[in-house]
């Protein structure tokens, strides 16, 4: 006979917190939302740990290169999206790696021939107005002079007049040297009065631009995930269990971080394989998470297999359908509980704490905190990060409304039917996922800060100013339907909203 379940399989929105002793030190700023990402003995400290506790989801529509340094320059880290070739995925990884805070790859560049008229459409297409000119007219290529709308006179100079005619040449131009610090580049850039220092290797090959009008950026962000040692920004990137002996020492001879297998259906002996032949080849290289489970049984069979992390989540996701498909999943809040009891016995038994990452289905901001009251360490979201202007997808006006495009992996758009494969025949395909519009939202930055306020002030209305307290301590209280209509506004008349 099958098996049946006691519980009902319940989502956030069928929870609330109750508020705990407020203390007077509980207020957000002195809250900590630093949090494990990987395996480690418990009562030590995890190899990275995220300064929020924000990963962005392994897909097309979110995690790109771009979104990977926004996030991680917050505090939190990117999967990047693992449906694409393998030199293309790693390439945004070294893109990542590569980043510098206040060090600028040119991304407008023009050879000493080229004409005035092609400086002008550079400047329309990019909208920056500072342009390398560089021998081969490339980001990288030995840098020639410089051209800002101080050298010409728009309307008035003619227009096939060539570059090495009003460009600032090589010998008048102040540069500094690959490996300077960004303290000592602003520091050449207010010694000269410049608004632009470029940077030269030692073959005089352009690397990068220091824009005076960037820095006070790095300052603006004190959360920035980096490594240590090196300063470089952390990443992580998806995989799969079939092209994972190619697509791993790829990633991990780009720089990878961390690494995450991706699929819908984690609780099978492909993922085992993956972690067992990463685990093997890999050690102390790189660390791997794997998922998706929603249960005990699945999460100690991946962790047994040596995933450092476990992504805990089907059929929650705002695009996702795989419940309507496909008839499993479970609702995303029961999950997590019984996940994160079979984390809390697991490190009781054997000294190992497992992070867990609650994925999908968090739609309001109050959703996260209720996530890290129930046990995740981290949440991953689409949804959320999809809506910014540093996600990957297109920005579209609808109506009077901004909105962007966000589709999931197992949608036709994505074609990513590795996440979906059961191992079985290539053929045997049918999505998964939908292809939608979120609304637009603007900024990451501005965005995380409103939210990220929202879960330091629920902490504090519990009484907790870290993600462990919150863990150990949070009341949490199942709501009727009916209460949850006295939760919003209710028997008044609303003025329109503007
Ligand atoms: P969201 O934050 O609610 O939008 O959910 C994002 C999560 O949905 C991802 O991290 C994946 O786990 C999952 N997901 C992504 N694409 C699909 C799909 O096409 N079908 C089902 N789940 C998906």
């Amino acid at each position: 006979m099958a098996v049946y379940l006691d519980d009902v399989s319940r989502t956030f929105g069928e929870y609330l917190l109750l508020p705990g002793l407020t203390t007077k030190e509980c207020l957000p700023g002195n809250v900590s939302l630093k949090t494990p990402l990987v395996k480690h003995r418990t009562g030590e400290k995890s190899q990275i740990e995220l300064n929020i506790p924000f990963v962005s989801a392994i897909m097309q529509a979110v995690s790109d290169d771009g979104l990977a340094i926004a996030l991680a320059r917050n505090g939190g880290l990117s999967f990047i999206f693992g449906s694409q070739p393998i030199a293309s995925q790693a390439e945004m990884v070294r893109k990542v790696k590569k980043f510098k805070a206040g060090f600028v790859v040119s991304d407008s560049n023009v050879k000493p021939d080229s004409t005035l008229a092609e400086v002008l459409a550079i400047v329309k297409r990019t909208g920056h107005s500072t342009i390398g000119v560089t021998e081969d007219g490339t980001p990288n290529g030995k840098l020639l002079g410089m051209v800002t709308s101080r050298d010409y006179r728009e309307g008035k100079d003619d227009n096939n007049t060539p570059v090495k005619e009003f460009m600032t040449p090589f010998s008048k131009l102040v540069t500094g040297k690959v490996g300077i610090s960004l303290s000592e580049a602003n520091n050449i850039i207010w010694d000269n009065k410049l608004n632009t220092l470029p940077i030269i290797d030692k073959d005089q090959n352009l690397q990068y631009f220091v824009f005076r009008k960037d820095y006070d950026s790095h300052r603006e962000n004190p959360y920035e995930l980096s490594d240590p040692t090196d300063k470089k920004l952390l990443v992580g990137a998806g995989i799969n269990s079939r092209d994972y002996m190619e697509r791993v020492p790829a990633l991990v001879e780009a720089g990878v971080d961390v690494l995450c297998i991706d699929s819908s259906d984690g609780y099978s002996e492909w993922q085992c394989d993956t972690l067992k032949w990463i685990k093997k080849n890999y050690a102390g290289k790189v660390l791997v998470g794997a998922g998706n489970v929603v249960d005990a049984e699945g999460f100690n069979y991946l962790v047994e297999a040596g995933a450092d992390f476990i992504k805990v989540g089907i059929g929650g996701g705002s695009i996702c359908i795989t419940r309507e498909q496909k008839g499993i999943g479970r609702g995303q809040a029961t999950a997590l509980i019984d996940v994160a009891k079979a984390r809390d016995e697991y490190a009781a038994k054997t000294g190992y704490y497992v992070p867990i990452c609650s994925d999908g289905g968090l739609v309001h901001d109050y959703h996260m905190v209720l996530a890290l009251a129930m046990g995740a360490d981290f949440l991953m979201m689409g949804r959320y990060f999809a809506r910014f202007d540093e996600s990957p997808s297109k920005r579209l006006k609808i109506g009077n409304n901004y909105v962007k495009e966000y589709w999931g992996e197992g949608s036709n758009r994505a074609q990513n039917w590795q996440r979906y494969d059961s191992g079985g025949s290539e053929s045997l395909k049918f999505e998964e996922g939908v292809d939608s519009y979120v609304p637009y939202a603007g900024k990451m930055k501005d965005n995380l800060e409103i939210t990220l306020g929202k879960i330091k002030s629920t902490m504090c209305s519990c009484g907790t100013i870290d993600i462990r307290e919150l863990q150990a301590n949070a009341k949490i209280t199942l709501v009727s339907s009916t209460s949850i209509v006295e939760g919003g506004a209710h028997d008044v008349i609303l003025k329109e909203q503007s």
